[in-house]
């Protein structure tokens, strides 16, 4: 863990928040290579959950929304977590993360477990005053839940349809830690799929099956995912089921994704404290429901620790991120054999053709050994070098990272074979 830490420090993929003045704890930045990530996962999502089926539409809601939706939502009341104090060194912790009921820090005794919310609140306007009080969300699903109406009528969507987004979400969590696995500011990838009462269980199965798919179609080792059903005493305050697809990390098995079998728990406390009538009404059957919802959940910042985790080799002459080339931050970079103006001027023209359709690199210093392995370490798919042979006959090496063979290619031919190599099976 900590070589990868440092891996993603000193390449700038992830590295602590306002570092300048001495960071802030638990909150991230993700640099050029991280960001370029972080899009590809999401894409990835994105296409299997939304773009690639027909049933599934997605929404992007605002992170701000009014108080009474954490009301109905049950999280006002219920999205607390036992917090404790140690009466000797100040410190605090999740009662439920100790083993004992001493001090992990300085053995000393603990208060009372009492229950903090870890909603984080603020006005909405100029005025500080109760009534002004606004909530960053916690999931980003409660916001499809609100807007769930008029996403189904103006799409003339009918059950089974899923709804994914997207977005931020932030806890204000007593213990955040493990690199970016628990923080206070993350983003998540939520689908809810509305189905008839009578089919839930059947959808459930089949999102718990897609999902742990999805990671393994995107190379996750399989002997390092799981899954795991919830116990009755786990379950959060609006599950009827709930399975985790959890991660083997280096610091033990966690969860990574939530599918949850909500019932119809949340569209009938919107209806309560809405008053709006959230039922659908079937006109073949002439049957009105209200319809129960299977959630996936998937942390974005905890999957690309996932991938990054899962894909870290360290090989006897060179680091490499064995990561899948759709995920890839960067999928293609371009060497000009040596300095000189020919070959830069052919790379360089090279480089700016496969901008057009791929995140490419150019990289002239050092070494073509050296350069090679500063991809591998950031998991660059392909490499590209120009050389004198293709100033003669325009066919360049193109050197794959894995299996590290190289092979001779027709520069004409290069953006079909990285479009083949890279298309979206996902
Ligand atoms: N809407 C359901 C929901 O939010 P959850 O199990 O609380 O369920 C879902 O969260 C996913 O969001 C988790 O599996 C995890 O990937 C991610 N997540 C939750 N809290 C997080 C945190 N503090 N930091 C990073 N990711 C988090």
């Amino acid at each position: 863990m900590d070589e990868l830490v440092s891996l993603c420090k000193r390449r700038g993929i992830v590295f602590p928040s306002s570092e300048i003045y001495g960071g802030i704890n638990s909150c991230w930045d993700f640099g050029p290579l991280g960001a370029e990530l972080k899009r590809n996962i999401k894409e990835a999502w994105w296409q299997a959950t939304i773009r690639g089926r027909g049933d599934c539409v997605g929404a992007d809601t605002s992170i701000i929304m009014h108080p009474e939706v954490w009301r109905a939502s049950g999280h006002l009341e219920n999205f607390t977590d036992p917090l404790v104090d140690c009466k000797v060194c100040k410190q605090r912790f999740r009662a439920d993360h100790l083993q004992s009921d001493r001090c992990p820090t300085c053995g000393g005794e603990l208060t009372a477990p009492r229950q903090f919310n870890l909603m984080f609140k603020t006005f909405l306007g100029p005025v500080e005053e109760t009534a002004a009080i606004v909530y960053l969300r916690p999931e980003t699903a409660q916001g499809i839940f609100a807007a769930y109406k008029t996403i189904m009528t103006t799409g003339r969507l009918k059950p089974p349809f899923g709804i994914g987004q997207i977005g931020k979400s932030f806890r204000n969590e007593v213990s955040p830690g493990n690199f970016i696995f628990r923080s206070r500011e993350f983003e998540q990838m939520e689908l809810e799929y509305f189905v008839h009462p009578e089919f839930a269980g059947k959808a459930f199965e089949e999102w718990v099956e897609i999902r742990y798919r999805w990671y393994l179609n995107l190379g996750v080792n399989p002997s390092k995912i799981r899954i795991r059903e919830h116990r009755q005493d786990e379950l959060a305050h609006y599950a009827k089921a709930c399975v985790d697809i959890e991660y083997l990390f280096p610091f033990g098995w966690q969860e990574i994704e939530g599918i949850a079998h909500r019932g119809d728990y949340d569209l009938r406390q919107h209806q309560k404290f809405s008053g709006e009538n959230l039922t659908y009404f079937d006109e073949t059957t002439k049957e009105r429901y209200l319809p129960v919802v299977i959630e996936s959940s998937a942390g974005v910042d905890r999957t690309l620790l996932t991938f990054l985790a899962d894909s870290y080799r360290v090989e006897s002459e060179r680091t490499v991120l064995q990561i899948h080339p759709t995920l890839a931050p960067v999928k293609a970079a371009v060497f000009p054999l040596a300095k000189k103006p020919e070959l830069v001027e052919r790379a360089r023209a090279i480089e700016d053709e496969l901008r057009r359709a791929f995140s490419v690199s150019y990289d002239e210093a050092g070494s073509i050994g050296r350069r090679y392995r500063r991809q591998d370490e950031v998991g660059t798919p392909f490499g590209i070098t120009v050389d004198f042979q293709t100033i003669e006959d325009g066919t360049v090496t193109l050197r794959e990272r894995d299996s590290m063979t190289q092979e001779r290619v027709h520069v004409a031919r290069l953006n079909e074979l990285l479009a083949a190599k890279l298309k979206h099976n996902v």
